[in-house]
């Protein structure tokens, strides 16, 4: 049930102690919302998860697997995928940012356009096929990003203010995506201050509060 469990997480910034955590267990089928004020260290806290950041200490299980070392986790993608606010895009083409994964995978050619025409339909992003990935807007870059992230079908997605530059209908979207997730029995962990997805039936309110990390 448990897909990855936390102990003794503490990241301080020189004398500024950030997060300090006991415990924090992300169970498999959840939605979480992660809340707190800005600064509060959810943003770094979705990193270190992802192995994006080290931390002073703490002892990471994933899967029934340990993963102490930052660079130990960020090997676990595609399999936990964090998604940035501002989703870098490969400066080649939104097709190619989106199959890029698969391809790692090694999955062939033929099956990787059907699979990546079918997000592109999903993310609304089918008209933009051949638009430069830079010269997409905001929200459009988010899309192929939630898209590219969508595609792999990851068990664990850390997603850090999915909603920010989204309209109605993308905001939607992003619902849905972590509704399928859910479904599928992938867990979700969302940093958010986005008021509809607080909302989103069953999720688990994780808060962030003077370092400490309380649940509900
Ligand atoms: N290298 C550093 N040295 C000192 N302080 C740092 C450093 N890096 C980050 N911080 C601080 O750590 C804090 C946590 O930032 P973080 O981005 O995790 O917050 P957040 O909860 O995601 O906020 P927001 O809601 O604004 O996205 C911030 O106050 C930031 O200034
Ligand atoms: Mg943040």
């Amino acid at each position: 049930m448990t897909l990855m469990a936390v102990q003794g997480l503490r990241k301080a910034h020189g004398e500024r102690l950030l997060l300090e955590i006991d415990a924090l267990m992300l169970v498999r089928g959840a939605t979480y919302l992660l809340l707190g004020e800005n600064g509060a260290g959810k943003t770094t806290l979705l990193r270190i998860l992802a192995g994006l950041e080290q931390a002073q200490s703490g002892a990471f299980v994933f899967d029934g697997v340990r993963y102490d070392r930052a660079v130990e986790r960020a090997r676990l993608a595609p399999r936990m995928i964090y998604l940035h606010q501002h989703s870098y895009l490969f400066h080649t083409s939104v097709i190619a940012n989106i199959e890029y994964g698969l391809k790692l995978r090694g999955v062939p050619g033929r099956e990787r356009l059907e699979l990546v025409r079918k997000e592109m339909e999903w993310a609304g992003i089918s008209h933009l096929a051949d638009v430069p990935p830079q010269k997409l807007s905001g929200g459009e870059k988010q899309r192929v990003a939630l898209a590219r992230a969508r595609v792999l079908k990851p068990e664990l997605l850390l997603l850090d203010e999915p909603t920010a530059n989204l309209d109605d209908v993308a905001r939607e979207q992003v619902a849905d995506l972590i509704r399928q997730m859910r479904d599928a029995n992938n867990c979700v962990l969302i940093a958010t201050h986005d008021r509809d997805l607080m909302t989103l039936e069953g999720a688990i309110r994780l808060s962030l509060e003077s370092s400490r990390l309380r649940i509900g």
